[in-house]
This record gives C-alpha cells, structure tokens and sequence, in this order.
C-alpha cells in the first residue's frame, strides 16, 4: 500500500521565493488498485508523483510505499524497485541499442539471472505488442511505440506500483487509446491465475480525462491541494465543480448531463 499523509512540497526558487507544490495531501493507493490524477496545469500532479520513488522528498508530512519510508535511504534501492515511473517524453527515458536489449538492461541491474531475463523480456515485448521491433533500435520507433517501449521496460521488472506521468501527452489519438489499454491488459494480465506476480497499483496522469474513465478512482489536484477522490462517474458528474478549475469532463458525460437535464419542451 502507498500512504501519502500530510504531504507538504515546497521549492525554493532562485529569488528565494516558497512555492507550495503540495500543500498538505493525504490519500492511500491499495496494492492493484488503478486510480487517475488529473488537474490544471502546475496544480502539482509532477512533484507528487516523484514523491513516491523519492526523487523528491517531504518538506513534511510522509509517504511510504508498502512499510517504506520514502526518506529511508536505506531502502532507496528497494523502494524504486517496487515503485516503476514513466515520464511524458520516453526519448529522456531509452538507453540501449535494441528494444530487447532496452527491457533487458533494468533486468540485468537486478541481478535477474539469465534464463528468467530471457522470459521476462519475451512476455514483455509480447504484452506491449513489440515483438517484431526486437532488434530495431529504439530511436527509429514511433512516439507510442517508444512510449510502450518505456512501459515494456519498466513493467518487465515488475514493480508493485506503476506511477505514469502523462504517458499520452504528446502521442495522437490512436497512440493514446493504445497506451492505456496496454497498461490496463499488463495490469489485468498480471492477475492471471499461475502468474507469479501480483497486478501493480497504477497511477496514471493525465490532461485527457477519458483516460481515466475506465480506473477504479480518480484524484482531482488543484493549486496543490486535493480536492476530489472518487469514482470516474462521481467526479465527473460534477461538471460544473470541474470547470471551475478549467477542466473539461469526456463528452459521454456531457451528453449525460444535459439528457438528465431534459428537453426544454417549456419554450
Ligand atoms: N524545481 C522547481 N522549482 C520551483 N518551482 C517548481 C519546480 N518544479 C515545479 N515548480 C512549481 O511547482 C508547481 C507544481 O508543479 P508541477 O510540475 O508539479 O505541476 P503539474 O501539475 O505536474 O503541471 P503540468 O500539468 O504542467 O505538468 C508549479 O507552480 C511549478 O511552477
Ligand atoms: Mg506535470
């Protein structure tokens, strides 16, 4: 489980000016469960996303991801490993020469013996539907390709969480819908009966609220505070809540609410 209590982020700027990124959020993700995080632009969605690998650490308040306390150095290894992070640009995030070798290279810095890499990397490529690109080079990719490139990679170390931080940003349509579903039939695949492992958590950012129709909740931030946790359906039957702070709900459920609404036969 990941605990987020009280957490407070605050940046100093090079004019030594505070700004409160996170300001005082609480919720906790169980193990499996799929949950969005949506929000206006620099309402601080980034910076608690990276502080749940410890890429950023409290100004105060905690998070601990199953028992681990994110400052505990300690335990830094094996909290990154429980904690798999892919960002909006994969070209920041791909290293290798070949795609295989790409999902096999986070493998190797586990230790993960030969034969089982071999497997992992097999499945991997498999799931993210990049079985025919196994020995392209990763920079002559697509961007959705790349981007499942990137979920390939971290998904085959089997993290228990996986935090994504606007994977569908700058992909069309067609990549978009294609990322998400990967990542839901990698989570949904996980659960398999005979699987060893165990579906991750997944937090999913995003400025496209269709994405994050199909998940079990949704987190609303705003201006740094938490303002929503709820069901897709509660949260967005709240139109105009919602487009008080400049976010638009997918057109299903526009259409939803003006039929509730019903015709105007009065006029
Ligand atoms: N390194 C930094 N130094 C100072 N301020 C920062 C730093 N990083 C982020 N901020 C500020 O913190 C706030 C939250 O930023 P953050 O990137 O977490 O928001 P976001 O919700 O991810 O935004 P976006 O939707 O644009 O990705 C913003 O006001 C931003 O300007
Ligand atoms: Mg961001």
């Amino acid at each position: 489980m990941i605990v987020v209590d009280e957490l407070v982020v605050e940046y100093v700027t090079q004019t030594g000016e505070h700004v409160r990124a996170v300001d005082g959020v609480s919720f906790t993700l169980h193990p499996g469960e799929k949950v969005g995080l949506i929000g206006p632009n620099g309402c601080g969605k980034t910076t608690l996303a990276r502080c749940l690998n410890a890429l950023i650490l409290p100004s105060s308040g905690r998070v601990e991801v199953d028992g681990i306390d994110t400052r505990d150095e300690t335990r830094r290894l094996e909290l990154r490993q429980r904690v798999g992070m892919v960002f909006q640009n994969p070209d920041n995030q791909l290293v290798a020469a070949t795609v295989e070798r790409e999902i096999a290279f986070g493998l190797e810095n586990l230790g993960v013996p030969w034969e089982q890499m071999q497997r992992l990397v097999d499945e991997a490529l498999r799931q993210f539907d990049l079985e025919r690109y196994r020995k392209h080079p990763p920079h002559l990719l697509s961007g959705g390709e790349k981007q499942r490139l990137a979920l390939a990679a971290v998904s085959a170390m089997r993290p228990h969480y996986l935090i994504l931080d606007e994977p569908t940003s700058l992909l069309d349509p067609v990549s978009r819908e294609e990322i998400v579903e990967s990542v839901l039939r990698f989570a949904a695949s996980a659960a398999d009966p005979g699987r060893e492992h165990n579906p991750p958590g997944v937090v999913l950012i995003t400025q496209f609220p269709e994405e994050v129709l199909a998940l079990d909740r949704v987190l609303v931030m705003h201006r740094g505070r938490l303002i929503a946790d709820d069901s897709p359906k509660g949260i967005f039957s709240r139109v105009d809540r919602l487009r008080e702070i400049g976010l638009e709900p997918p057109v299903e459920f526009l259409a939803e609410a003006i039929w509730r609404e019903g015709p105007s036969v009065h006029d």
